[in-house]
């Protein structure tokens, strides 16, 4: 076991350690990145909204035309296997499908008896130390250089690579990502706006990642009835906001509090994490308590 990866993994119907899991190096996922996966946060070793992410990794399948090598009572089985054996109580659990490996490289799509290729493995869930989230974290913007299906989550991930990698050397903790003048979403996370006591969240189109998380927090505006509105965010709104967070599976909610060097907000909050960040991080771990650590 790695202090990452927690044995057994998962591959193709088998659980085995780490260190003997095997694919051919013709896996279309290696030549192609040709496939598919999920990261499901577990807590109390309970995975939370388990049906959501098989619902959203069938939609991606679908997407790219491969049909899912396990069904949703299968998943949720290796699932259960992975966070029972694994030794940690909060725990991220990642899938990937790919389709398969073929005698020879060929762009269109392998004859139907190459079987997907189905991995999945258990790690820690590591959660923000307070003192980062208190003080919240840098980013930079850059331009959305990603296809025109970011709605789909495959394992095709070069340009969200390249964008968090220039961040990280720029000293921040994520890229946001502008398309054509409007906020899209993070490189591996999705991006809420504050503005004058509205919550700002991008629409959910083909160009952005439909977050689990993403749900949660609009439930829960919904739910305290804080002022909320689902609409394209403009570049300049961005740099004007009066909070900007980023949310997902495994950072949950982080306030971005300085932007390309510049600090986030206005007057004496600027620079800081503001009180609708910290408001809406309180209702997240009230939930996560009472409901994610019960399933
Ligand atoms: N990424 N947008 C992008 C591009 C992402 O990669 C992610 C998550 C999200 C947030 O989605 P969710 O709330 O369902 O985690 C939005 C995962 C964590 C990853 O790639 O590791």
């Amino acid at each position: 076991m790695t202090p990452y990866v927690a044995d057994p993994v998962y591959l193709n119907g088998r659980f085995l350690p780490l260190a003997e899991a095997g694919i051919s190096p013709l896996d279309r996922g290696f030549l192609y990145g040709d496939g598919v996966y999920e990261v499901i946060p577990v807590y109390s070793r309970r995975p939370f909204r388990i049906d959501e992410h098989l619902h959203r990794l069938q939609g991606t399948l679908n997407g790219i035309r491969l049909a899912n090598p396990l069904s949703v009572e299968d998943w949720k089985v290796v699932v259960e296997k992975l966070v029972a054996e694994a030794p940690w109580d909060d725990q991220s659990v990642y899938l990937q499908v790919t389709r398969g490996a073929d005698d020879k490289r060929d762009h269109a799509f392998p004859p139907a008896s190459v079987v997907p290729t189905a991995f999945a493995f258990s790690s820690p869930l590591v959660t923000t130390p307070a003192d980062i989230r208190a003080r919240g974290v840098a980013a930079i913007t850059v331009a959305d250089q990603r296809w025109a299906r970011c709605d789909l989550k495959v394992i095709s991930l070069l340009a969200n690579v390249l964008a968090r990698q220039q961040a990280v050397e720029e000293g921040c903790a994520e890229a946001l990502l502008i398309r054509d003048g409007f906020l899209k979403e993070g490189a591996a996370s999705n991006i809420f706006v504050v503005k004058d006591g509205v919550l700002l969240a991008p629409p959910k189109t083909q160009l952005m990642l439909p977050g689990i998380t993403y749900d949660v927090i609009i439930e829960l505006a919904r739910l305290h009835g804080l002022p909320l509105a689902v609409r394209e965010i403009a570049e300049n709104e961005l740099r004007d906001a009066d909070e900007v967070w980023m949310t997902s599976s495994t950072k949950e909610i982080l306030a971005i509090t300085r932007l390309d060097g510049e600090p986030v907000g206005h007057g004496a909050q600027a620079g800081r994490p503001g009180p609708i960040g910290e408001q809406m991080w309180q209702w997240y771990q009230d939930f996560k308590n009472t409901v994610m650590r019960k399933g």
